[in-house]
């Protein structure tokens, strides 16, 4: 089975990818509803919450984890990588190494919430991989709540998001980085505000097309299955979080409090 964890809804734009890219991997997900968002909390929080949410995981049987929330990854990879034998993959490199691949210009833009932007994660990966990529990063604390909130088309959100991507679009990127799995649910309003010549990354996208990969290498981790069914657990249900659920899959969706 697949794990995969998230602070809360968003991590089910990852969920969603799988499944599609992978419809005969069973999935056992855990958005920490309850506990969201993560972006402002201290990295020792998000390691704890982290650990917990893949023990929660590993109980249901997962066999490999995914964790989707750039946040968490950002700053919890090595410590659940450290102390867990199941192979455990973030969402950063994969959508990291697909701007690289994509930039024309080097200059990249990464959009994500405070803990990731100021972990610093996004430049020290490009960067690694290639000195002379201009990264420019912005957090944005405000669109976890408002998608949260199912504010997705409101009025106010553009506002917001003109705002944040303002000191982007000065300097003059030709490729946006989605770096919260949240974000999907805003991109077309992104898109409209950034301009049409920007690319964007989509991290559930590019963190799904990893994972298939590395399940073909690794075909013995998790077992393939005909019939294989998903659960969506989560540490709190509210009826917003359902409505952006089912808007996320198109169909209806159960979570299980757990
Ligand atoms: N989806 C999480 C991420 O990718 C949101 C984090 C939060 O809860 O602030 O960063």
């Amino acid at each position: 089975m697949i794990g995969i964890f998230d602070s809360g809804i968003g991590g089910m734009t990852v969920a969603r990818a799988v499944e599609q890219l992978l419809p005969n991997y069973p999935i056992v997900y855990y958005g920490d509803i309850a506990r969201t968002p993560y972006g402002p909390k201290s990295p020792e929080t998000i390691i704890n919450y982290s650990i917990r949410n893949t023990e929660f995981l590993l109980d249901k049987g997962a066999k490999l984890i995914i964790i989707a929330c750039n946040s968490a990854s950002s700053v919890a990879t090595k410590t659940l990588r450290d102390r867990f034998q199941v192979p455990i993959i973030e969402v950063i490199s994969p959508a990291a190494e697909r701007a690289i691949q994509i930039s024309k210009t080097r200059r990249i833009g990464i959009i994500g919430t405070k803990a990731t932007v100021k972990s610093g994660i996004y430049q020290q990966t490009i960067n690694k991989a290639n000195p002379e990529f201009k990264v420019f990063a912005k957090a944005c604390p405000l669109l976890v709540p408002l998608v949260e909130e199912n504010w997705l088309n409101k009025r106010e959100t553009k506002m917001i998001l003109r705002r944040y991507l303002y000191p982007l679009k000065n300097q003059q990127i030709d490729t946006l980085v989605l770096g919260c799995t949240h974000y999907p649910l805003l991109k077309d309003l992104i898109q409209a505000r950034i301009g049409k010549k920007v690319q964007l990354i989509d991290s559930s996208i590019q963190t799904a097309h990893y994972v298939k990969e590395y399940l073909l290498r690794h075909p013995e981790i998790v077992n393939e299955q005909s019939d294989a069914s998903h659960s969506y657990y989560a540490s709190d249900c509210t009826e917003t979080a359902l409505k952006v659920a089912e808007r996320i899959f198109h169909r209806p969706m159960e979570l299980i409090v757990a």
